[in-house]
């Protein structure tokens, strides 16, 4: 998302930092401009109001295109009720002010730790939380596990994107290389060209040789089980698998043609899992490795005409969820990202109208980029995000769809 600009137009000029970072590794946006807030020991109605100071005082600081970061516990995790209660109140603070202070640019995000952790062990994750790389993710309520970092330096990590060079795929694929990372494009055979001509003038480009392109065609078994035979013998190892390669058949149920169905539910779910699952059989994806695959907003709040499409997002966070119990002892993470309205050649087949109400019933009041994909992606598949597990992460400018 393009960072709005109102502090060009008369806004006052920077009041006292609350907190600074920076400059960020690898150029992403410096953000000196955010208010973190604990409130992690808020168990009664006191405690609370001294939040309601702390956050009116900090809002009144923070200037456009600001980043608020509050801390809770997971409140299921608390055996006291008031405790327990209590921290609740600070998920409905986090998506109210969302909504308040989205207009500006600003965003909101609440982060649910276990209890009794020190929070320094969330660097990664609060730094991603409070700078521009999460400019389009805000009133998102965020659990994350103990976490303890590990795993190799971004720059040893094998990652596969699949679909990618489409949209959202291409941007993935450039944020991971600019960070280093050896990147393997598995996307249908026709589209290596459209991956050169996407990426090339890049630090990913194709002649590089640190980003390669792989066709395959993911809903057939053979050509699949090619790609993984290929990636074994050429890299050895996936540490990143990013399953993003997908497509959408509109139509309401009633009116579905049999294919569109099909079609749709062999590419963007079965695909997926047998992907995923052979990977695993085959001892690809080692410790610490990372799997993310694109879900969409539409997988949480319904869509018309798309009962297709949201059978197979909704089932991708539940694949997620329920995967990561078994995938947390050995180390590997598994979650989900949920796009909101992102401009990229699928959704402009979708009416004026409803692009227009996309972008507008949003806290932001505009669409996404893929770039903003790209860094929840990137985010998630880095070592120090080891923490977060199961999740689905809403990426959508705040959409009121399903929130
Ligand atoms: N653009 C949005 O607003 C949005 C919103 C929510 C979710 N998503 C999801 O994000 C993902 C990427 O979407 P995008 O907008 O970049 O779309 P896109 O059409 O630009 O890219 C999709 C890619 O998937 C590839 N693909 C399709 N079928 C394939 C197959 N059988 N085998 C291999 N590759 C195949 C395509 O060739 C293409 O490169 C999709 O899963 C989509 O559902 C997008």
């Amino acid at each position: 998302m393009k960072e709005k600009i109102l502090s060009l137009f008369g806004f006052p000029p920077p009041t006292p930092l609350i907190k600074t970072y920076g400059p960020w590794k690898n150029g992403t946006t410096t953000v000196d401009n955010a208010l973190i807030v604990d409130g992690r020991n808020v168990s009664n109605a006191a405690a609370l109001k001294a939040i309601f100071n702390e956050l009116q005082e900090g809002v009144k600081q923070i200037m456009a295109n600001g980043k608020v970061l509050i801390y809770s516990i997971q409140p299921e995790l608390l055996e006291d009720v008031h405790h327990s209660t209590y921290q609740r109140s600070l998920e409905g603070i986090s998506r109210s002010l969302a909504k308040e202070l989205g207009g500006k640019g600003t965003t909101v995000n609440l982060i649910k730790l276990p209890p009794n952790v020190d929070v320094k062990n969330y660097k990664t994750v609060e730094e991603f939380f409070t700078s521009g790389r999460s400019a389009f993710i805000t009133g998102q309520a965020v659990s994350a596990n103990e976490a303890s970092s590990s795993g190799r330096e971004f720059s040893e990590k094998i990652c596969v994107v699949t679909g990618g060079a489409g949209g959202i795929g291409s941007a993935t694929v450039k944020r991971l290389a600019a960070e280093g990372a050896t990147v393997i494009i598995a996307d249908m055979p026709q589209m290596e060209e459209r991956a050169k001509t996407l990426l090339s003038d890049t630090s990913a480009s194709l002649s590089e040789g640190k980003v390669s392109f792989l066709g395959a065609d993911l809903t057939k078994a053979d050509a699949r089980k090619q790609l993984l035979e290929t990636i074994k013998e050429k890299h050895g190892r996936i540490d990143v698998l990013i399953n993003n390669a997908g497509i959408t058949r509109d139509k309401t149920l009633k009116n579905m043609p049999e294919h569109y169905w099909d079609s749709l539910i062999a590419i963007n779910l079965t695909a997926v899992i047998n992907l995923t699952e052979d990977a695993l059989a085959m001892g690809l994806i080692p410790e610490g490795g990372r799997i993310i695959s694109t879900s969409s907003i539409s997988g949480i709040a319904g869509n018309f005409g798309q009962t297709n499409y949201t059978a197979t997002k909704a089932a991708l966070i539940g694949y997620s969820a329920s995967k990561s119990k078994e995938l947390k002892s050995k180390g590997i993470t598994i979650n989900a990202i949920a796009p909101g309205y992102i401009e990229t050649d699928m959704v402009k087949t979708m009416p004026l109208m409803t692009r227009i109400f996309a972008e507008r019933l949003t806290s932001l009041a505009q669409a996404g980029k893929p770039e903003d994909i790209a860094e929840a992606m990137a985010f998630l598949a880095h070592p120090g995000a080891e923490s977060i597990n199961g999740q689905v992460l809403r990426v959508c400018g705040g959409s009121f769809l399903g929130a």
